[in-house]
């Protein structure tokens, strides 16, 4: 009997002793979505941000990386964050109007950047953070900038001169300056969800898109393209959101944590994404299924000129002073 007793307590003292234990031991999950292949700078990020978050918090926080929009299409997602469903995600800087916040429209705006350090010029200056706290009134905290790359022209015909786009049904992202971009050179823009391009391109719904290399060649687009203008016309990148709530309800350490880790995720993004888009041109041109077609200097200049209508039309709707500070720091001149 007494012995029965001495068990009993011991295997309840267990109990109490594990309890907290295992309450302790479970993780704090992070489910990270995104719409692109693993292979692309977003994808190898989102997994380097996994690995270093899981390492340096020993176990305390798990990431959960769902890529080619397995979980979300682009606007599912962010209604997914906002709602708490996900946690994090990194969608283009083209996609942020339907939050309410259109002045990321600024990065799609034609020939604005004329390379990376242009463009780091605005990410990782004033103007980067002052849209990023923007977010903070629609309930989404901005992390980090993350870049990809500069666009590429495709479809089944050689789009060379603005002449070349008339008629030309055209996949965009959901961004009005994309749609007045596209417009401006007489095409007809169609904004369809990323996950469904490829087949859009494939059965005609669309004769053409634009893209980084590394999106057109992760999703097979140049598959089902005849032609890929070397335009550079455009960039398109990144922001790293996280819902706010989660985020400032994280313990301090945790959190210090992980704005450690995404620092040097971004650092790393930063570092692959022009490699890997001139790997996936290389790749994309190996494969022989699509033809290049590169612009003469006067060829990218009628580009420019023709597409610069699209900066006067969205100058009041994202901001004069705003768009006047990104000029001063890149050196946007429409001539
Ligand atoms: C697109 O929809 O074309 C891109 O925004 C996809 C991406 O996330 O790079």
């Amino acid at each position: 009997m007494k012995l029965n007793q001495c068990l009993k307590s011991l295997v309840i003292g267990a109990f109490a002793l594990a309890l907290p234990l295992t309450a302790q031991a479970a993780p704090i999950v992070i489910k990270f979505s995104h719409v692109v292949a693993q292979h692309t700078p977003k994808g190898q990020a989102a997994d380097y941000f996994k690995k270093i978050a899981e390492e340096r918090t020993k176990g305390r926080v798990k990431v959960e990386v769902y890529p080619n929009s397995q979980l979300y299409k682009d606007k599912e997602e962010m209604e997914a964050l906002q709602l708490g469903a996900v946690q994090m995600l990194a969608p283009s800087l083209a996609k942020f109007a339907p939050l309410g916040i259109k002045e990321f429209e600024l990065f799609d705006l034609p020939f604005i950047f004329d390379n990376y350090n242009e463009l780091h010029k605005v990410t990782q200056g004033p103007v980067g953070a002052k849209l990023l706290s923007k977010l903070e009134a629609k309930g989404v905290h901005g992390l980090a900038y993350w870049d990809n790359g500069f666009k590429v022209m495709s479809a089944n015909k050689p789009l060379k001169t603005p002449e070349d786009f008339k008629g030309q049904k055209l996949r965009i992202q959901s961004s009005k300056v994309l749609d007045s971009q596209m417009r401006s050179m007489g095409a007809n823009p169609q904004v369809l969800a990323f996950s469904e391009v490829y087949q859009a391109l494939q059965t005609g719904v669309v004769n053409g898109t634009e893209n980084p290399p590394s999106n057109l060649y992760t999703q097979k687009m140049h598959e089902v393209q005849k032609y890929v203008t070397l335009s550079d016309h455009g960039y398109l990148g990144y922001a790293v959101i996280v819902n706010k709530k989660f985020w400032a309800g994280l313990p301090a350490d945790i959190r210090t944590i992980l704005e450690g880790a995404m620092k040097d995720a971004t650092k790393y993004a930063n570092d692959i994404a022009k490699k890997d888009n001139d790997e996936a041109l290389a790749a994309v041109k190996k494969s022989g299924r699509s033809q290049f077609i590169t612009l003469t200097p006067q060829e990218r200049a009628a580009w420019k000129k023709t597409m610069d209508k699209a900066h006067k039309e969205h100058m009041n709707r994202i901001g004069a002073d705003l768009i006047k500070e990104v000029y001063a720091a890149t050196g946007y001149n429409p001539n």
